[in-house]
C-alpha cells in the first residue's frame, strides 16, 4: 500500500503523487528547447520530486538525452578547488552510471578520458564539457546532454560567477552546445545569491514557476488514496484541507497523514469534517519540519515581526514588492505570497495562526479576528 509522503521527495511506487502534469510538460518542452532553466521555490514545495519525475518522463519520450544530475548541498564550506575536484569526480559517476542502466558501454575513448581529465575551474569545466560532447557523438544513441543541478545555492559563492559565467559562455556558443540544456534548482535565487549585486552573468536564464497545488489537484491526490484504500473523503473535507493550506505540498500530505495514519478512523467510514476539526487543531500544535523551518525563519531577522504584524494587521496593508529586501526575504523563505490587490499576504492560514503564536505577546486579541465562527475554530493558543 502506498502512503502520503512527509519526508523529502515523494515516489510513484512508494507514496500518492500529484502527477503536476500541465508542469511537467512544460518544463520537458523547455529542456528540448535546450533553455537554461531555473526553477527557484521555497523548502518543501515539491522542486526535487518535480523535476526528477520530469526527467523520467523525458526518458521515456527520448531515450537520446543523455541526464547528469547533481547536487551542491555539499559544498557550501568548500573553496573553488575542492569544489571542482568533487564535481568531476561526481559527473564522472553521473556519466558511468547513466552507461550502466542503459547496459551500454563508453568507448575506449570516452573512458580514457574520464579518468585523465581534471576539472580545477570554471574555464576546465567547459573544456570537459566540450570534449565530452565530442566522445559522445561518436556514439550514435545519444545527441543531447541535460545537466541538472539541485541545492544549487549551496554553491561556494567564490565559484559562483564563474561557474555562471561558463554556463553562459556554453549557452552562447555557436558550436553543439554541451550541456544543449541545464535546470539549476534551489531556494534563493540567482540574484540573491549575488550578493555583491552585480549583475549577474547568467541572464540567459528562464524562470520556471512551481506553483501550490491546485484544490483539482489536492482531489487528484486523496482520490489515489480513496481508490487504493476504499475509503472516502467528504469533498467539504478535502476542500478545507486545501483551504487551510493553501495548497502547500507537504502540509497537504501531512493532513492527510494525521487523517488517514494517525487517528484510527475506521477504514469503512468516511473521514468527516468533525474528524476533520481534530486533524486540524493537532497540525496548529505539533512540530514538524515544516512549521519548524517557518518559526525559525520569522525569528531570523527582527525586523521580520514588524512587518508580519503589520499585514496581519490588515487595517492598511503591506504592498507585495520584492525591491524591498524584508519583503523578498520572507517571500523567498515561502512565509508570504502576493496575495489580492498585489498585496502582502501570509501563505496560508496555517502558518498565520503559528506566526500569530510565535510572536504571541505582540498579537493578544487578533487570533479572534483571523479565526471566525466559521470552519475548525482552532483553540486559543495558551
Ligand atoms: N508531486 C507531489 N505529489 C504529492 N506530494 C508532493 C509532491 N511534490 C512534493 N510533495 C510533498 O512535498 C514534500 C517535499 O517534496 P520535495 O522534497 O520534492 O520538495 P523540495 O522543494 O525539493 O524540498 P527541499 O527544499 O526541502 O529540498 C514531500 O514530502 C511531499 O509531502
Ligand atoms: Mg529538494
Amino acid at each position: 500500500m502506498r502512503r502520503f509522503g512527509t519526508q523529502g521527495r515523494v515516489y510513484p511506487d512508494k507514496h500518492y503523487v500529484v502527477a503536476r502534469a500541465e508542469e511537467t510538460a512544460d518544463f520537458i518542452d523547455r529542456i528540448k528547447d535546450g533553455r537554461y532553466i531555473v526553477l527557484f521555490a521555497p523548502r518543501q514545495t515539491g522542486k526535487t520530486t518535480f523535476f526528477r519525475l520530469a526527467l523520467e518522463a523525458l526518458a521515456l519520450q527520448d531515450s537520446t538525452y543523455f541526464p547528469i544530475q547533481l547536487n551542491f548541498e555539499e559544498y557550501e564550506d568548500y573553496d573553488p578547488t575542492r569544489f571542482y575536484a568533487s564535481l568531476r569526480k561526481e559527473i564522472c559517476k553521473e556519466i558511468e552510471r547513466v552507461f550502466q542502466k542503459r547496459e551500454m558501454h563508453p568507448s575506449d575513448g570516452l573512458a580514457h578520458f574520464l579518468v585523465n581529465t581534471e576539472i580545477t575551474d570554471h574555464v576546465s569545466m567547459r573544456e570537459f564539457f566540450e570534449t565530452f560532447a565530442k566522445h559522445l557523438s561518436q556514439n550514435r544513441h545519444w545527441q543531447r546532454v541535460v545537466l541538472t543541478i539541485d541545492e544549487f545555492d549551496a554553491i561556494p559563492r567564490a565559484a559562483l560567477k564563474g561557474f555562471l559565467r561558463s554556463l553562459r559562455y556554453i549557452y552562447l556558443s555557436d558550436q553543439i552546445r554541451c550541456p544543449h540544456s541545464v535546470g539549476i534548482v534551489g531556494v534563493k535565487g540567482i540574484a540573491q545569491l549575488n550578493y555583491d549585486r552585480s549583475i549577474s552573468p547568467f541572464n540567459i536564464q528562464d524562470e520556471f514557476h512551481l506553483p501550490s497545488f491546485t484544490l483539482e489537484q489536492v482531489q487528484e491526490l486523496i482520490g489515489q488514496y480513496t481508490d487504493e484504500v476504499g475509503q472516502a473523503f467528504a469533498p467539504e473535507v478535502i476542500a478545507s484541507i486545501h483551504k487551510q493550506t493553501a495548497g502547500q505540498p507537504v502540509l497537504v500530505n501531512r493532513f492527510a497523514q494525521i487523517l488517514t495514519e494517525e487517528m484510527d478512523i475506521p477504514k469503512t467510514e468516511t473521514i468527516t469534517m468533525a474528524h476533520w476539526t481534530t486533524a486540524h487543531a493537532q497540525l496548529l500544535e505539533e512540530s514538524n519540519v515544516n512549521i519548524t523551518h517557518l518559526t525559525t525563519n520569522v525569528r531570523k531577522d527582527p525586523r521580520f515581526e514588524s512587518l508580519l504584524m503589520r499585514i496581519m494587521a490588515r487595517d492598511e496593508g503591506v504592498a507585495f514588492n520584492l525591491d524591498d529586501d524584508i519583503i523578498n526575504e520572507l517571500a523567498t523563505y515561502g512565509v508570504i505570497k502576493k496575495g489580492v490587490d498585489d498585496m502582502c499576504e501570509i501563505l496560508n492560514p496555517i502558518y498565520l495562526y503559528r506566526i500569530m503564536r510565535a510572536f504571541k505577546p505582540a498579537v493578544n486579541g487578533l487570533e479572534q479576528e483571523y479565526f471566525p465562527e466559521d470552519i475548525g475554530k482552532p483553540p486559543i493558543p495558551g
